[in-house]
C-alpha cells in the first residue's frame, strides 16, 4: 500500500503542482529533462524507512524546524496563526507534503508574503489529508497560515468547572498522530524537528511546552500575554506539546520541579520529591540527560494518559497523586524516555515497542536504585500479571497482535498501545539481561543510546545492532535469547526471566487464608504497600458471595479509597460480582477522571454484563462531554456509540 501510494502521489503531485502554479500566475518551473538512463532522484540523507502513517516525502523536502506563532483563543476554542517550516530539499525536489487532520488551512507563503500554490489532498481514515506545498526554487522556508477546528483531536479546552482553580485550561496530547490536528508538519516519528514557539494567551494563564521556557513570566501586551520558547535539540513531533491555565511552579531539586494548578501544586511537589533521585539515577545507568531539566507538569483529571513523555515537562494524570508517593513508577517511566524514545525514537509506530519495552525495562531499573529490589520485584510481577491477561484478551498466545513488531499499517497506530509493547518488550529486556548479565547489558544499553542518539530505530536495525554488539563471537547467548522468536512470532517465548517477589509470597498466603474464611479482619495485612494490596485484589478468585465483599469493604475502606490504583482494581471486582454498595464510587470515579486506562476497562465490564450496559451508557452520556478525544473514541467502540452523537 505504501509503495502504490507513494507512486500515486509522485504522479498525481506533479502534475496537480504545475497546475495550482499556473492558476496562481506563476510560471511553472520548466520540466526537468527525463534522465536518459532511470538515474535514480537525488533524496535527502538519511534515508528514511517508509511510515504508512504518514503522507510525508522526505527523501524529497523534510521539515527540519518548526516556529510557531499562535494565539490561544479560549472563546473560538481554537488556536488561530501561523507555522513557519524551514526545509530541506533535495536536488529538484518542487513538493512539499505535510501532514494534517481537521485544519483549516488559511494560505501557505513564503517568509516575505508571496502566496505559494497548496492543496489538500483526500481524507484517508485515521492519518488526515497531505498538504502539498509547490515550492519555488530555492525557497527554504514556509508559512502556513491556519486555525485548529472543534474536532482537533490532540487539543482538549477545558470549561472552568473542569479545573481546580476554575479557570479555564488546554493541552495537548500529540503522540501517536495528533499533532498533524494542531501542526501542519511532517507527522512521522522519524522526522526529527527543533521548534520555537510564540504563543499568546490570556492575561491570567500561562503557558508551558515541552521546550525551553525563554519568558518564564510571560510579556504583556495588547492582545494577552506572550511567551516563547525553544527547543534546540530535534525532536519527532509527536513529542511537541502545549498546556494553558491557571499555573504555579515548585522546585523539587536543582534540575527537577512540578508545574500544577495551585490547589495541587503542594501535593504533586511532595508525591514527586524523589525527581531529581530518579535522574540522578537514570543517569548513573544509561549516560547523560541531554534535555536540560526534567519537570513534570500534572494536569486536571481529563488527561487521557497516565503520563506523556514530552521532552523536559513529563504530562502526567493527577491519579497518581496518592499521598503516599506509592505510584511514581510513573514519573520513572516517563523519565526513561528520556533515552528511549525521545533520544533514540521507534522509526515507526510498527517499531513502537522499541520506546515501550525499553521504557519499561528502565523504570523498572531506576526504581530497583531508589527503592531497592524487592520493591522493583513486586512492581515487576505486577506488570507479569498484567501482560498474561492482555494476551488472553488479544486471542492468546497465538494471536498475531501478541507479536511486538506489529504491522500496523491501515489502521490506528493506537491499537498497537497494549502491554505487548510494554510488557513484552521489557520482558525480552529482561531476558537479555539474564542472559548476558547485567554489567554486559548495562554497558550494551547505555552504548546503545550514544550511538543512535537524536535518531530514530527499526527493529531490524537494532536487532542487527544486537548481534554486532552484544551477541558477537557468543552463538551460545544467541541461541539462548532467541531475539527473532521475542520480536517476530506470538505468545510470550518459553525462555522468558522469570519473575519472583517474596512479598507477593506472603500476600497470596493471605488470600488463601482469606478463602478458608479467615474474617479480613484477622489478615496481616499491616504494612502492605500499594502493590501487595494491588496483588491481593488481583489474586481474588472471580466470583465471591457478598458478604465477603462487603466484609473486605468495610474492613478496609476499598469502596472509599484514595488510591486510583486501588480503587480501580475494586471497582473491577465490584462489577464482576455485582455488588451494588460500590457502585456509588463506580459512578463518581468514572465521572471525575478521564484517564483512558481505567475507563476502558470498566466500560467494557460493565457492558459485557447483562444487567450493566444500561448503566454504563447513562454514566456514558454524562461524563463523555468531559473526557479528551483519546478516551472517547476507545469508549465510543467499546459502547457502539453513535457517531453524531
Ligand atoms: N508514551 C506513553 C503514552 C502514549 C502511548 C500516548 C501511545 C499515546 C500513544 C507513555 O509513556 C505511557 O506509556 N504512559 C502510560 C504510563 C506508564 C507508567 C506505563 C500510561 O499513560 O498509562
Ligand atoms: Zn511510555
Amino acid at each position: 500500500m505504501t509503495r502504490t501510494r507513494r507512486q500515486w502521489t509522485v504522479a498525481v503531485g506533479a502534475t496537480v503542482v504545475a497546475t495550482l502554479l499556473a492558476a496562481c500566475g506563476g510560471a511553472a518551473p520548466p520540466a526537468p529533462a527525463p534522465a536518459p538512463e532511470a538515474a535514480p532522484a537525488p533524496v535527502l540523507e538519511p534515508v528514511l524507512p517508509a511510515d504508512p502513517h504518514s503522507f510525508a516525502r522526505p527523501d524529497e523536502a523534510r521539515v527540519r524546524h518548526v516556529d510557531l506563532r499562535l494565539h490561544v483563543d479560549f472563546e473560538a476554542r481554537a488556536l488561530t496563526g501561523a507555522a513557519t517550516l524551514e526545509i530541506d530539499r533535495a536536488p529538484g525536489a518542487d513538493t512539499l507534503v505535510l501532514d494534517t487532520r481537521d485544519l483549516d488551512i488559511e494560505a501557505v507563503t513564503t517568509p516575505v508574503g508571496d502566496a505559494l500554490a497548496w492543496e489538500l489532498g483526500e481524507p484517508v481514515a485515521h492519518l488526515g489529508r497531505p498538504l502539498r506545498i509547490a515550492l519555488t526554487p530555492g525557497l527554504e522556508r514556509v508559512e502556513v497560515h491556519y486555525r485548529t477546528t472543534e474536532g482537533a483531536a490532540a487539543v482538549q479546552w477545558l470549561e472552568p468547572a473542569q479545573t481546580t482553580s476554575g479557570s479555564p485550561f488546554l493541552f495537548t496530547q500529540g503522540q501517536a498522530i495528533l499533532t498533524r490536528t494542531w501542526i501542519p508538519t511532517q507527522d512521522s516519528p522519524g522526522i526529527r524537528q527543533t521548534y520555537s514557539a510564540t504563543l499568546t494567551v490570556p492575561d491570567a494563564l500561562t503557558a508551558v511546552m515541552s521546550a525551553e521556557m525563554l519568558t518564564p513570566e510571560g510579556e504583556a501586551t495588547d492582545l494577552g500575554r506572550v511567551f516563547r520558547f525553544e527547543l534546540d535539540r530535534a525532536i519527532p513531533p509527536y513529542l511537541i506539546a502545549l498546556a494553558v491555565g491557571e499555573l504555579e511552579f515548585r522546585s523539587v531539586g536543582p534540575r527537577t520541579g512540578v508545574w500544577a494548578e495551585p490547589e495541587v501544586v503542594e501535593a504533586a511537589a511532595y508525591e514527586f520529591a524523589d525527581m531529581e533521585a530518579m535522574l540522578d539515577a537514570a543517569e548513573r545507568l544509561y549516560g547523560p540527560y541531554r534535555w536540560g531539566r526534567y519537570d513534570v507538569l500534572v494536569l486536571p483529571p481529563s488527561f487521557p494518559f497516565g503520563g506523556m513523555e514530552n521532552p523536559r515537562l513529563t504530562f502526567a494524570t493527577p491519579t497518581v497523586l496518592a499521598g503516599d508517593r506509592s505510584l511514581v513508577s510513573l514519573i520513572a517511566h516517563e523519565l526513561a524516555h528520556s533515552w528511549s524514545g525521545n533520544l533514540v525514537t521507534n522509526a515507526t509506530w510498527s517499531d513502537f515497542w522499541l520506546n515501550e519495552g525499553f521504557t519499561t525495562y528502565i523504570e523498572n531499573r531506576i526504581m530497583e536504585e531508589l527503592q531497592g529490589a524487592g520493591y522493583a520485584a513486586m512492581l515487576e510481577s505486577l506488570a507479569r500479571a498484567g501482560l498474561a491477561s492482555e494476551m488472553e484478551a488479544l486471542g492468546g498466545p497465538t494471536s498475531g497482535e501478541t507479536i511486538l513488531h506489529i504491522d500496523l499499517e491501515g489502521r490506528d497506530p493506537d491499537e498497537g498501545m497494549t502491554a505487548i509493547a510494554y510488557d513484552k518488550g521489557a520482558a525480552f529486556l529482561r531476558t537479555m539481561e539474564s542472559v548476558v548479565g547485567r554489567e554486559r547489558f548495562d554497558a550494551f544499553l547505555r552504548q546503545y543510546f550514544d550511538d543512535h542518539a537524536f535518531q530514530p530505530m527499526t527493529t531490524e536495525e537494532f536487532l542487527d545492532y544486537l548481534d554486532a554488539h552484544l551477541l558477537a563471537g557468543h552463538p551460545e547467548w544467541r541461541a539462548a535469547i532467541r531475539p527473532e522468536e521475542w520480536v517476530y512470532q506470538p505468545g510470550l517465548p518459553s525462555n522468558v526471566a522469570p519473575v519472583e517477589s517474596e512479598a507477593f509470597g506472603l500476600v497470596e498466603a493471605e488470600v488463601t487464608r482469606l478463602l478458608d474464611g479467615v474474617a479480613p479482619a484477622s489478615l496481616a495485612t499491616e504494612g502492605w504497600s500499594t502493590h501487595e494490596w494491588l496483588h491481593f485484589l488481583q489474586s481474588l478468585p472471580d466470583t465471591m458471595a457478598e458478604g465477603r465483599l462487603a466484609a473486605l469493604d468495610t474492613t478496609f475502606g476499598l469502596s472509599a479509597s484514595r488510591n486510583s490504583e486501588i480503587l480501580f482494581a475494586w471497582l473491577r471486582i465490584a462489577i464482576a460480582n455485582r455488588y451494588e454498595p460500590a457502585f456509588g464510587a463506580l459512578e463518581d470515579f468514572l465521572t471525575r477522571q478521564g484517564r483512558r486506562k481505567f475507563l476502558r476497562p470498566l466500560y467494557q465490564d460493565l457492558a459485557a454484563t447483562d444487567w450493566g450496559r444500561e448503566l454504563a451508557v447513562e454514566i456514558y452520556r454524562r461524563a463523555r462531554p468531559t473526557y479528551h478525544a483519546v478516551s472517547r473514541n476507545s469508549i465510543d467502540e467499546v459502547l457502539n456509540w453513535p457517531a453524531s452523537e
